[in-house]
């Protein structure tokens, strides 16, 4: 006699956003079917006693494959990058389709396509990103877009190739809160920056660490300021990607007394790395930890994790920017050492997001577990239309679930399955890493090797967050 389940994932602690219980977990056909105790065998069964279940992980924010101006090339595409998100117990990704300007957001969507297809080993999705909203970009193609899936989208306040300016910006918005999107802005001021480099720069002041003098939480301040008055005057819920410090954190938490809908994403580097990282002195491995915004002081590392606690936070997201060091598309080109500016932004995280916050969050006890899983799966999946497929453990929900393996261990690059020659958290010692990670089903990651199929990872068409939708009826109570 056939059993009802493919699997039971027996005698778990199950831990969801809001509650944790004892139970088993039984999957049919990539679904959670029942839970409960004692149930009848599966065909395959998982022994889970006295560890923790969680869902699995929902990466809303990494950059796979991203086209970018040569030399400079990303070293994870799809197929490295969930192999990698895998092995550290994400079973959702949601990089980038990022437009040229001059190109169409259908083109940019196609080709993301192309470079994602027959790769994946876990379910996949894609934000835009919006570099060029002319009038046929806003009117015509977003709504499509968001039609078919692609529920959100970035867009920057800096970098020359990617900006908008602040008319742009509110174009964008508008369409955003007609449509139901959700919009994640990259908030620093582009101005001060050029201006604070080419002052460096003429200094002959060009070391890693300098990145961070060029972007101080003023720069990053004010443009999320900016954004939230924007934002307010469009009245349209947006989300701060990628918040390093207390400014920004204050200014979140005033928009919100305002009664202004803001959501606020931050990443590892803020809880796990200081300005320190991009070194004390002229030395060039601080390139290792350039991103942006940069990694700030203790004191700002604090304000994080206070945002964490309290609720300013929404996500935690890795905003992996997969670059190598000694390799010539990546922060150091054939040995050389190039000006700051120069240095390709971005850190690698995806495979370490889960199990950093999990030890230094949960295990060291700054975090629930609860609160734990509604940052990196539940709530990434609400904001991004994938709840309740995604981002919980639930009759009906797929079957992605990470079982934890309290262990001590520390990390090296060697572990890891990214494409990328190091990791920013080299030495870190860690309480826990995923014994078996499981995707619709399959166990893709058994605790010690990539168990997935390139090609099994599914395209998800999202639906419109919630919140975002509720702006968009607000809006126009005909649109449902
Ligand atoms: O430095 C970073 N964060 N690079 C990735 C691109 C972005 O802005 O998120
Ligand atoms: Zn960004
Ligand atoms: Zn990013």
């Amino acid at each position: 006699m056939t059993s009802a389940f493919d699997l039971v994932v027996r005698d778990a602690q199950v831990a969801t956003a809001s509650d944790t219980f004892s139970s088993d977990v039984g999957i049919k056909d990539g679904r959670i079917v029942q839970l409960g105790l004692s149930l009848p065998a599966g065909e395959r069964e998982i022994d889970a006693a006295g560890r923790t279940v969680t869902p699995g992980g929902v990466d809303g924010h990494c950059h796979l494959d991203q086209v970018i101006p040569p030399p400079t090339r990303m070293a994870d595409d799809f197929l490295s990058g969930t192999r990698s998100a895998a092995c550290g117990g994400t079973t959702t990704v949601i990089p980038f389709a990022a437009q040229q300007k001059g190109e169409s957001l259908r083109s940019a969507v196609d080709e993301y396509h192309r470079r994602a297809s027959g790769r994946a080993s876990v379910d996949y999705g894609f934000h835009l990103i919006v570099t060029d909203p002319t009038p046929d970009v806003v009117k015509r193609e977003l709504p499509q877009l968001i039609a078919e899936g692609y529920t959100s989208f970035k867009i920057y306040m800096t970098y020359e190739d990617l900006r908008l300016n602040d008319r742009q910006i509110l174009e964008v918005l508008t369409a955003a809160r007609k449509y139901g999107a959700m919009t994640m802005i990259h908030a620093e001021n582009s101005e001060c920056i050029g201006w604070l480099t080419q002052n460096l720069l003429d200094e002959g002041l060009v070391a890693p660490r300098y990145h961070g003098a060029s972007r101080p939480m003023l720069v990053e301040r004010e443009a999320t300021h900016r954004a939230i008055s924007l934002a307010e005057l469009v009245d349209v819920p947006v989300l701060i990607v990628h918040v390093s410090g207390s400014e920004a954190v204050e200014q979140i938490q005033w928009a919100r007394h305002r009664g202004i809908n803001i959501l606020a994403e931050t990443c590892p580097q803020y809880l796990f790395l200081t300005a320190e990282d991009l070194g004390i002195d002229d030395t060039y491995e601080g390139a290792k930890c350039v991103c942006s915004p940069p990694p700030r002081n203790a004191s700002n590392q604090k304000a994080i994790w206070r945002g964490l606690v309290d609720g300013t936070f929404t996500i935690v997201s890795s905003d992996h920017a997969p670059f190598s060091f000694d390799d010539e598309q990546g922060k150091h080109p054939n040995g050389e050492k190039v000006a700051f500016p120069y240095i390709p932004n971005g850190i690698p995280g995806l495979e370490t997001r889960l199990p950093l916050l999990y030890t230094e969050g949960v295990l060291e006890g700054r975090i629930s577990l609860n609160r734990f899983v509604e940052l990196t799966s539940t709530n990434p999946a609400k904001m991004y239309g994938l709840h309740p497929r995604k981002g919980t453990i639930a009759i009906g929900a797929d079957a992605d679930l990470v079982i934890w393996d309290r262990r001590d261990l520390t990390l090296t690059n060697g572990m890891l399955h990214h494409a990328v020659d190091y990791t920013p958290y080299e030495g870190r010692r860690l309480g826990a890493w995923p014994g078996c990670t499981i995707s619709r089903g399959e166990v893709v990651w058994d605790g010690q090797h990539f168990t997935g199929t390139a090609g099994t990872g599914q395209f998800l068409k999202r639906g419109l967050p919630s919140i975002t939708r509720q702006a968009a009826r607000d809006f126009d109570p005909n649109n449902k």
